[in-house]
């Protein structure tokens, strides 16, 4: 029988991407067909913002399907790992972090939270981590639990590690992603490391973890690699 591989998932909502398209096609299709100026112009405005959509998912898709491991193993890289740590991962989606720090860990545990919104990563749910860490051979080293990052129930000063990719620029307020830097600066050790990559908002994680008083900065994605668009805030927690 052939064996299973992991299956990390589609970030984003695929069908609603494709129906966006459809959607350009469809409107640009109608405002050329009009017979007047304003519309033509309208058209190709229509037509610049329709190519700009193509252009990222076209990036995007091929970070999912060539990009997502390599980029994960360059966070992973980021962190000096000596096998005990207590590791969490925000919005671990299929566990893509989790399951990778897992395999950095001997006596060390990951836990990996979400709130599996459908919209943010196709057929989400806690089954296709628990899945993909049994794939992995590191079930017993992984804890997964629903959880919104912007309020957990995890003591101060509990994790060595925390990372989180592709999942804050989910919380639609300002507000909301500070309160989940916040967390995240709560919830980590002193001297502990936060490494938060995403497509957007990163200088105001980094603002945010300032306020907390963390150190850090952001390391941008490499010119022309297939997660060129992902920037990497690195903040470390300082001792108090
Ligand atoms: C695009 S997926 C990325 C998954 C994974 N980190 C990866 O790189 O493959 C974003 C994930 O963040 C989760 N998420 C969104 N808002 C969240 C919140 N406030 N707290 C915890 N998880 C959240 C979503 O449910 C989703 O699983």
């Amino acid at each position: 029988m052939k064996s299973r591989l992991p299956d990390y998932g589609t970030d984003g909502d695929p069908t609603a991407m494709l129906l966006s398209l459809i959607a350009f096609v469809i409107v640009d299709a109608i405002l050329f067909l009009i017979h007047s100026q304003v519309f033509k112009v309208l058209a190709c405005l229509v037509l610049a913002s329709g190519m700009a959509f193509l252009s990222f998912v076209f990036w995007h898709v091929l970070y999912i399907k060539f990009g997502k491991l390599r980029h994960r193993d360059a966070i992973l890289s980021l962190v000096e790992w000596k096998g005990n740590e207590t590791v969490l991962d925000v919005g671990t989606g299929r566990g893509l972090l989790l399951i990778g720090a897992a395999k950095m860990l001997g006596k060390g545990k990951a836990i990996g939270i979400d709130i599996w919104r459908r919209q943010d990563m196709a057929g989400n749910g806690p089954e296709g981590v628990l899945l993909n860490a049994k794939l992995e051979g590191v079930s017993d080293k992984i804890e997964v639990r629903e959880e919104d990052i912007r309020k957990t129930s995890f003591p101060p000063d509990f994790f060595d590690v925390v990372f989180s990719n592709l999942c804050l620029h989910n919380i639609p307020s300002i507000e909301g992603r500070e309160a989940a830097c916040r967390e995240i600066a709560r919830v980590m050790k002193p001297s502990g490391v936060a490494i938060i990559s995403d497509g957007f908002h990163t200088n105001d994680y980094l603002a945010a973890f300032t306020k907390e008083g963390m150190e850090g900065k952001i390391i941008k994605g490499k010119f022309l690699s297939k997660s060129f668009w992902l920037h990497t805030v690195v903040a470390v927690k300082n001792v108090r």
